[in-house]
C-alpha cells in the first residue's frame, strides 16, 4: 500500500491562530484526505511549537508559568482544528516526553559524532526571529527580516556545523527539482546558498532563556526552539524509538510551509538531516501569505481574521473551499468579505448547489426518488462522461503539486458541464412523453452519477458537504480506486432531497 506522510509547520503558542495558521493546515488536511479517499496509508501530522523567547514572554505577560501557559495555549489550535474538520492523526507538542527525548538522542549523537562545537560569540541577536544575525546582515540595528531592533549579546554557545554541508546542498537542490515548490522559492534558495553557510548556534544558555530542552552534554543549556522544533517531524513516525513505524513513513511527501520558514526547513532541516545520515523529505512547498484588505493582518491593525468569526458567519466548508480556491497555492492572497462572499455566490450555491437540489428534486418528481436505469448512451451522455473522466484522470495528476486552485477549477468543469448536460437534454420536457420518459432515465442517471464523482472530489476540499452529496444522490461512501469509476451508482438506491449546500448571501 502507499505510504503517504505530510507535516504543517508546528504552530507558536504565543497567540491564538488566526487565517494564515488554517491555511496551512487546511491545505494539508485536503492534500491528506485525497489520499485516504485513494486508498493510501496516510500520516498527517500538525501540531504546536511550544519553547522559546516568544512563548516565555507570552507567559510572562499573562503572569503565568510558560507550561501553564502552552497547556492551555495549544488547546486554541486543537479546538480550531475540530471545528475546521482537520483529519490530523498526531498532534505533537515540542514539551511532549517523547519529543524531549528524540531531541536529546540526536544532539547527543552528533556531539559524539564531533558535529556540534562549543565556542564564543558574538552577534546582533533578534528576540522576535530568535536569532543571531551577524553585523553585514543588519541594517541601522534593525533585524533584515522582520525590522525590529536588534541587540548585541556576546555569549559561549553551541554550534552545529552546519556550513560543511554547504556545497552537498546545492548539488542536491540542483539534483532534485522537486524538492523545494515553486520553482521560484527553490532558486530564491539557490540564491541564498551564493553566500557562505556559516555554522548554526543551537543552544541557548540558562541565565538568559531557560524555557527549552536542557542540551545532554551541558546541564547550563537549553536547545535553540528551532533546532528542537524541526525534529518533531521525525519524532512523531517514531524515530529511534518504532523503526518500522518510522522507516514506514520516512521520508515525508511533503512539509508545507509558508514562505517565511523556507530557509529554516530548506537549510537548517536538510543539513541536520544529512548529519543525521537521513534523507531528506520528497518536497518542501513554501505557499504565500495572506494580508487582509490589502494590509499585513495584526492584532493592532485591528484588522486580525478570527477563524472562528468567519466560520460562524459562512461554515466551515465555505472558508475551507474560499482558502483553496482564492489564490494558486504558492501566491500570495487577500482576504476580504466581498471576495469570499462572490465564491459562494457564484461557484458554491449556484454552480454546485443548484446542480445538486435540481437534480435530486427532478429524481423525486420523476422516479419517486428511486435512482433509474441508464439506457443506451447517446452523444450528449458520452460526452458528459467523457469529461467527468477526464477531470478525475487531470485531478489525480495535479494533486502531487498540491495545485489546489487549479484542481477546483478542473472540478468545477465538471459541474458547468453536468448543469449544461441538464439544460440541452430539458428533463422537464423529456418526462411529458411516453418516448421521452425513456431518455429520462439516461439523463437523471448520468447527472446524478456526475454528481457522485464530484462528491468524491469534493469531499477533500469540503468534507460535509461532499457527504452530504453522496447522501442525497444515494450513495454510500467507499475509499479506494473504484469510487471514482464512473457507474458506481447503484440504480435502484434511494435519492433524496436533504437541504440546501449553500445560500446565496445577499
Ligand atoms: O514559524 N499567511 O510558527 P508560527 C499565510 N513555530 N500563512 C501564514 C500566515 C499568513 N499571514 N501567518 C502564519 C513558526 N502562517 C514556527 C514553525 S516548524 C518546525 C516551526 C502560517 O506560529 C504559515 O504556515 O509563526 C507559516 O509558515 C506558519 O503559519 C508560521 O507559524
Amino acid at each position: 500500500m502507499k505510504k503517504f506522510y505530510i507535516t504543517t509547520p508546528i504552530y507558536y503558542v504565543n497567540d491564538v491562530p488566526h487565517i494564515g495558521h488554517a491555511y496551512t493546515t487546511v491545505a494539508a488536511d485536503v492534500a491528506a484526505r485525497y489520499n485516504r479517499l485513494r486508498g493510501a496509508d496516510v500520516f498527517f501530522l500538525t501540531g504546536t511549537d511550544e519553547h522559546g523567547q516568544k512563548v516565555e514572554a507570552a507567559a510572562k505577560q499573562r503572569g503565568i508559568s510558560p507550561k501553564e501557559h502552552t497547556d492551555d495555549m495549544h488547546l486554541a489550535f486543537k479546538k480550531l482544528w475540530a471545528e475546521l474538520n482537520i483529519s490530523n492523526d498526531d498532534f505533537i507538542r515540542t514539551t511532549d516526553q517523547r519529543h524531549i527525548y528524540v531531541v536529546r538522542k540526536i544532539l547527543q549523537k552528533l556531539y559524539d559524532k564531533g558535529d556540534i562545537y562549543k565556542d564564543s560569540y558574538q552577534g546582533w541577536y533578534c528576540q522576535s526571529d530568535e536569532r543571531f544575525w551577524t553585523e553585514k546582515d543588519i541594517v541601522n540595528k534593525k533585524c533584515p527580516d522582520c525590522g525590529k531592533e536588534v541587540e548585541s549579546i556576546e555569549e559561549s554557545n553551541y554550534f552545529f556545523k552546519m556550513g560543511e554541508h554547504q556545497e552537498w546542498l546545492i548539488k542536491y537542490i540542483k539534483d532534485n527539482p522537486r524538492f523545494i515548490l515553486p520553482e521560484s522559492r527553490r532558486n530564491e534558495v539557490l540564491g541564498f546558498l551564493n553566500q557562505p553557510l556559516g555554522d548554526l548556534c543551537i543552544s541557548r544558555p540558562k541565565e538568559r532563556l531557560p524555557w527549552g530542552i536542557t542540551i545532554p552534554f551541558d546541564e547550563d543549556y537549553v536547545t535553540y526552539v528551532w533546532f528542537d522544533a524541526l525534529i518533531n517531524y521525525i519524532t512523531a513516525p517514531g524515530y529511534t524509538v518504532d523503526d518500522e513505524r518510522f522507516n514506514k513513513y520516512w521520508p515525508a511527501d511533503h512539509h508545507l510551509v509558508g514562505k517565511d520558514i523556507l530557509t529554516t526547513h530548506s537549510v537548517y532541516w536538510s543539513t541536520m538531516l544529512h548529519a543525521m545520515g537521513l534523507p531528506l523529505p520528497q518536497n518542501i512547498f513554501a505557499h504565500g501569505w495572506w494580508t487582509v484588505e490589502g494590509e499585513k493582518m495584526s492584532k493592532s491593525k485591528g484588522n486580525f481574521v478570527s477563524p472562528h468569526g468567519i466560520i460562524d458567519e459562512y461554515g466551515v466548508d465555505a472558508v475551507r473551499y474560499f482558502l483553496m480556491r482564492e489564490v494558486p497555492f504558492g501566491l500570495d492572497g487577500d482576504y476580504s468579505a466581498k471576495a469570499i462572499v462572490g465564491r459562494i455566490n457564484s461557484d458554491l450555491a449556484n454552480n454546485l448547489g443548484n446542480l445538486l437540489s435540481r437534480t435530486v428534486k427532478m429524481t423525486e418528481k420523476y422516479f419517486e426518488g428511486i435512482v433509474p436505469q441508464a439506457g443506451e448512451e447517446n452523444e450528449s451522455d458520452k460526452a458528459l462522461r467523457a469529461r467527468i473522466e477526464s477531470v478525475v484522470a487531470n485531478v489525480d495528476s495535479m494533486m502531487p503539486d498540491l495545485a489546489f486552485s487549479k484542481i477546483l477549477s478542473e472540478i468545477w468543469l465538471g459541474i458547468d458541464e453536468a448543469n449544461r448536460y441538464i439544460d440541452s437534454n430539458t428533463p422537464w420536457t423529456l418526462a411529458k412523453t411516453e418516448e421521452g420518459r425513456v431518455r429520462l432515465n439516461s439523463v437523471i442517471y448520468n447527472t446524478l452519477e456526475a454528481l457522485r464523482i464530484v462528491a468524491y472530489l469534493v469531499i477533500p476540499f469540503m468534507p460535509e458537504s461532499g457527504e452530504e452529496i453522496l447522501k442525497q444522490v444515494g450513495s454510500a461512501k467507499v475509499l479506494g480506486e473504484d469510487s471514482l469509476k464512473w457507474g458506481g451508482l447503484k440504480s435502484g438506491s434511494s435519492a433524496a432531497f436533504g437541504r440546501h449546500l449553500f445560500s446565496r448571501i445577499t
